[in-house]
């Protein structure tokens, strides 16, 4: 157990529900790990209670807040401060609170190039293809945007491929049916859908017609590898688990609330996943 002194820093992760999340975990496992009185606690919110919440939060002496669903573009409307990744991302899930003035960021994205990177990737090797059209997708799209690459967009509901193409000039869109049709033509693909996740339907697309060189991300982490991944591993391709944007996404936050900047490695990213597979 951890004794905390009247000092301790505080943070935490805001979300309704927020039972599900893995960052109290993870940022309690780097907290441990450099000896640091502080704390970072499951902060259940929900959305009419928001803005009340985060003041009250602030008021109280919090250092800053982790934001997730659904909160993250109230969070951004209520900070007095947004960084440019968070007007990429049209989105906040990092709060930093100092002197009373909330400053919003977006991790998520970086989360994204920093796993990609430490997985033996390179986002800039050519065009990229994402399916989804959330706000993953918004994130992943806005930081492979500014890097210069290429990115195409295929989504179910054509509808909000169009509206995130609107947000992010340069953006391409095609339909989902021609998904597979379009692989050859990207050296990355990225799963950003919930299908693959466990219970629900595995992600359909022909791997046979992408280069050997395909980079095959998915953001989906339960399971750790999913049907998609295994697929691309099977054909020798490069794949990129999703797991790891989880642990570079929080980062930057644990840096600004806690004072240290916390390295992700595999003992982290087995403690993690043991709770996953629990
Ligand atoms: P979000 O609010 O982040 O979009 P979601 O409703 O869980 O979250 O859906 C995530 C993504 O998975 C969406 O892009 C969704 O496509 P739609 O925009 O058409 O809903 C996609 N998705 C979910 N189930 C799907 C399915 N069976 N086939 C194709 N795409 C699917």
């Amino acid at each position: 157990m951890t004794i905390l002194s009247g000092t301790a820093r505080l943070a935490g992760i805001t979300g309704w529900p927020v039972s599900h999340s893995r960052s109290p975990r993870l940022h309690g496992f780097w907290l441990e790990r450099y000896g640091i009185d502080g704390a970072y606690l499951p902060l259940p919110i929900e959305p009419t209670n928001f803005p009340a919440a985060v003041k009250g939060l602030m008021l109280s002496g919090f250092r800053g807040i982790n934001v997730t669903i659904p909160h993250k573009v109230a969070a951004f409307a209520i900070c007095d401060t947004v960084d440019e990744s968070a007007h990429r991302a049209g989105a906040v899930n990092t709060m930093v609170f100092d002197n009373g003035r909330i400053t919003g960021s977006n991790t998520d994205g970086w989360g994204f190039l920093e796993n990609l990177r430490a997985q033996g990737g390179d986002p800039a090797a050519g065009p990229a293809l994402l399916l989804g059209a959330g706000g993953s997708t918004r994130a992943i799209a806005a930081v492979l945007l500014n890097l210069d690459v290429q990115v195409t967009v295929a989504n179910r509901t054509r509808s909000k491929a169009e509206a995130l193409a609107h947000e992010l000039p340069g953006l391409k869109i095609i339909d989902w049916d021609r998904r597979s049709d379009a692989l050859p033509d990207h050296a990355l693909l990225v799963n950003t859908t919930s299908l693959g996740m466990a219970k629900q339907p595995p992600l359909e697309i022909d791997l046979d017609r992408a280069a050997s060189t395909l980079t095959v991300s998915d953001i989906v982490y339960v399971p750790l590898e999913t049907p998609l991944l295994a697929a691309a591993r099977a054909r020798n391709l490069r794949c990129v688990e999703g797991l790891g944007m989880l642990l570079y996404q929080a980062v930057p936050g644990f840096r600004s609330w806690f004072g240290v900047d916390p390295v992700v490695d595999e003992d982290l990213r087995r403690f993690v996943a043991a709770d996953l597979l629990a």
